[in-house]
């Protein structure tokens, strides 16, 4: 059984908080909102409470979990060194959408870092996420609360979708707002690498550090640095086309071939024709044209075709640019 518990998104009721916390102290999962997607949560230093995430979200013993903490105190605890990059990215994006990924100390277990030697971690900027993490006073260990392969959620009811049943609480704090998972960024001497874009770039990485920042080329086929990228990840149940043009074209050949359609073009990028605006088998959704609106909705829309039971989306590619790199990097994960 999974309970589902609301809670007030800006000001979480006490109460809520204390029964989550008494969850995880007890080695339970506890799935609840952060800024970005919602995460499923478990003891990060209690290796039995981390191995049941695995297990509830069928994720592969390769892919290493993030780490929630409450304040930037608490990440240097888990780690053996705090370089100057990471108190300056600290400082400035946390709390916020930026997992840092420092060699750990041994208190961290194996299970969370996949074996590997380093742990990346994120203060949260979510009130929900923050209020657990200062009541339980330890660190959460937490992947999106999906399960393995499928599009993270942006909603408690996203959750109940995928896990219900297989985890013991659901926090309901509303929709999430920055809507894709946040940007990871390893840190190692002097090199400093995004291995998995998000809405905090590179180019702001780079304007606050000061030095250059390299970008991971998911396409290279050198061994990744970050063992989930190169799984299929984020993809809806649906066969999901992306499109140059606005996809008008794709969509009419579909509907010829009488295949349920969703349709999401870039709003006012065309005229939607009658023809399909009354066809009961296309889900037509106009997508924002700017990137923080975009990402705030992408996964919501994907779920919701989903729901809807269309066959194939058509998705009109947006613009390319800085703002835009990790959108265009969920869609091409999400489209193969
Ligand atoms: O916004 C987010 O990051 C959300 C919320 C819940 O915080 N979490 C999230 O977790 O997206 P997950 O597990 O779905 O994705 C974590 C990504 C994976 O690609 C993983 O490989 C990478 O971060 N990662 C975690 N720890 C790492 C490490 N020590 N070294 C390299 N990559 C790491
Ligand atoms: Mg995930």
């Amino acid at each position: 059984m999974t309970q589902l518990v609301h809670v007030d998104p800006n000001a979480p009721e006490s109460s809520a908080i204390a029964r989550a916390a008494a969850v995880l102290e007890q080695e339970g999962l506890v799935a609840f909102p952060t800024e970005t997607v919602y995460g499923l949560g478990a003891l990060a230093l209690n290796p039995r409470a981390v191995a049941r995430i695995y297990v509830a979200k069928g994720r592969p013993p390769t892919n290493p979990i993030i780490v929630h903490v409450a304040d930037t105190e608490a990440a240097i605890d888990l780690v053996t060194v705090w370089p100057d990059t990471a108190a300056k990215l600290a400082k400035t994006f946390w709390p916020g959408p930026l997992t840092i990924v420092l060699p750990k100390r041994p208190e961290v277990p194996e299970i969370v870092t996949a074996g590997g030697e380093t742990v990346g971690i994120r203060v949260p900027a979510h009130p929900v996420a923050l209020r657990l993490l200062q009541v339980l006073g330890k660190p959460i260990a937490a992947p999106s609360a999906n399960r393995s392969n499928q599009i993270s959620p942006t909603s408690a009811e996203h959750v109940m979708a995928g896990l219900e049943g297989r985890i013991d609480m659901v926090l309901d704090g509303g929709l999430t707002k920055v809507g894709l998972e946040s940007t990871v960024v390893e840190l190692n001497g002097s090199q400093v690498r995004v291995l998995r874009p998000g809405m905090i770039t590179a180019e702001q990485i780079s304007a606050v550090l000061g030095t250059a920042v390299e970008q991971v080329d998911l396409k290279s086929d050198r061994p990744l640095a970050s063992p989930g990228l190169h799984e299929k990840h984020y993809a809806p149940r649906a066969r999901l086309e992306c499109c140059d043009d606005s996809g008008l074209n794709r969509v009419r050949e579909l509907r010829a071939q009488n295949v349920a359609v969703g349709w999401m073009p870039l709003a006012e990028e065309v005229q939607i024709p009658r023809s399909v605006m009354t066809d009961s088998k296309v889900e037509t959704v106009p997508m924002p044209r700017y990137p923080a609106e975009y990402a705030e909705l992408l996964y919501s829309i994907l779920h919701a075709m989903d729901e809807a039971g269309v066959a194939h989306i058509v998705l009109q590619l947006p613009p390319r640019g800085a703002k835009w790199t990790a959108i265009h990097d969920r869609l091409a994960r999400a489209s193969f």
